[in-house]
């Protein structure tokens, strides 16, 4: 029941922290050139809002939730640590637009529309790219990963690190 839970909460916190993520560039895009007054306070007030008591701490709980959902179904899979790498990147995002939040308002500054097309563009291939991975669930067969990198030692040779020839032994006690 206790999985039930963290999981609803998990697919909550992380559609408020997606949807703001996707939502900030927009947002800060309204930042244009030259505003100065009422009008920038207003939007510099609203943007920072959504972000610092919307999208932030949404992130953290599904972040916490994440965490905890790995224990509760031991989730040590190859398709995971992909998740997990995107999850990385989405966070990425979330720090740039913390700056971008702060910078953007600035005297002089505003968000620019290819700025704005990028992050937006990135988050929808992150968002994304989770959700495939995650519903799919892919084993590591089915990623069908070239046969030399599953050997041992595949990565050094990939890589072209220098890897002795001398047959492995087993330290004597
Ligand atoms: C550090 C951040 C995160 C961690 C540690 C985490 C971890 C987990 C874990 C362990 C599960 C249970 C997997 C299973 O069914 O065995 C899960 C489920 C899920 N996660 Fe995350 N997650 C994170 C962020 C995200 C994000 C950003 C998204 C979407 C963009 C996402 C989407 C989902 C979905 C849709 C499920 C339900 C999958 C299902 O029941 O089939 N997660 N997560």
């Amino acid at each position: 029941m206790m999985v039930v839970w963290l999981k609803i909460g998990h697919i909550i916190a992380l559609s408020i922290w997606c949807a703001g993520l996707l939502a900030m560039p927009f947002m800060l895009s309204r930042r244009e050139a030259g505003l100065v007054g009422e009008p920038l306070y207003e939007r510099q007030k609203v943007t920072r809002f959504v972000f610092i008591s919307l999208v932030s701490p949404a992130a953290f709980i599904a972040i916490g939730t994440g965490t905890a959902l790995i224990f509760a179904m031991e989730t040590f899979t190859a398709w995971f640590a992909i998740k997990l790498l995107f999850v990385g990147l989405l966070a990425k995002l979330h720090i740039r637009m913390g700056t971008a939040v702060v910078e953007v308002f600035k005297e002089g500054e505003h968000f620019p529309l290819w700025k704005m097309l990028t992050t937006a563009s990135v988050g929808v291939v992150l968002v994304v790219g989770i959700l495939v991975i995650v519903l799919w669930k892919p084993s590591l067969a089915a990623l069908s990963p070239p046969d030399h990198i599953m050997q041992p030692g595949g990565l050094a040779d990939l890589l072209g690190f220098y890897r002795s020839s001398s047959p492995t032994s087993m330290p004597t006690p």
